[in-house]
């Protein structure tokens, strides 16, 4: 599938890895509805890349069924030209807010309720994108001779993969773990999942908690940069043979 004249939803896009894959998918020619809880940053990105390639609905929280399909509604409302050929998924946290305790010695091990809100946002808010998305795009006219309709690209973790962090890491896994059967249910609709497993990239995410240092990669010795990952997204929606699996993106590293 091409980029160029295609539009994408891109969910985390005020920030790290989404927001540089809204650029990544205009600058290759494509158009994105950039998702974000954070209006303030989507405003930003919408003012770099140009009202004419970016669209922001404002902010819109992907726990919410309401708020992402009024963005979708909104966002092909805004491109009524280019047909929605898929989704990246790259909203995300790593920590759930102070107001939720944990419990234990200092607070330090991980309540039901921290469990509960990253599962949520991470896992639940995906796959509300990735079925809403889907949802759209099932109807659409193939645009190739595979009979190719879209592509579903979540963001997972090599936390997921390794076992790390409680909340976070069982989060991730969920969403590695969703990717093969979402493709298998959304195969006949020619519609192909994704998903991404990062190591540690240069991002506000990965430097969120002062004095915790994430390690960097084996090999080479440093963090991710975020078009190194965009460059991954931008080959998945090129390759119609990319299905159905994780891709880790780490360096050699293992958490
Ligand atoms: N940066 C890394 O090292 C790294 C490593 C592995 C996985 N990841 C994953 O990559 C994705 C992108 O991370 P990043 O590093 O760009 O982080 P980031 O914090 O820069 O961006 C995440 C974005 O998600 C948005 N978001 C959070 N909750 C939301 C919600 N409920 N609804 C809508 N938007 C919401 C935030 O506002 C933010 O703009 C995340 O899913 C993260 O877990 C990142």
């Amino acid at each position: 599938m091409r980029v160029q004249g295609n539009l994408f939803l891109v969910t985390g896009a005020a920030s790290g890895l989404g927001e540089q894959v809204a650029k990544s998918i205009v600058e290759q020619g494509g158009y994105v509805v950039a998702v974000d809880i954070n209006a303030a940053g989507l405003e930003d990105v919408v003012r770099s890349l140009g009202l004419n390639r970016v669209y922001s609905p404002g902010s819109v929280d992907v726990t919410s069924e309401n708020q992402v399909q009024e963005a979708i509604k909104k966002g092909l409302n805004h491109f009524k030209e280019s047909p929605l050929a898929g989704a990246v998924i790259c909203s995300g946290i790593v920590w759930p807010p102070q107001s939720i305790k944990g419990y234990g010695q200092d607070e330090r091990l991980t309540s039901y309720s921290q469990f509960k809100h990253i599962v949520t946002v991470n896992l639940l808010g995906a796959y509300n994108v990735a079925q809403q998305v889907a949802q759209t795009i099932m109807d659409h006219k193939p645009m190739n001779e595979d009979g190719e309709r879209g592509v579903i690209i979540t963001t997972s973790s090599m936390l997921g993969l390794d076992g790390t962090l409680v909340g976070y890491g069982t989060s991730k896994a969920g969403v590695a773990g969703m990717t093969l059967p979402l493709a298998k249910e959304l195969s006949e609709f020619g519609i192909r999942v994704m998903s991404i497993a990062p190591g540690p990239f240069e991002t506000p995410l990965v430097r969120a908690v002062p004095g915790v240092e994430a390690p960097v990669s084996l090999f080479p010795k440093r963090y991710g940069y975020p078009n190194e990952f965009s460059d991954l997204v931008l080959h998945i929606i090129g390759n119609p043979m990319l299905n159905g699996s994780v891709i880790r993106l780490d360096g050699g590293l293992r958490g």
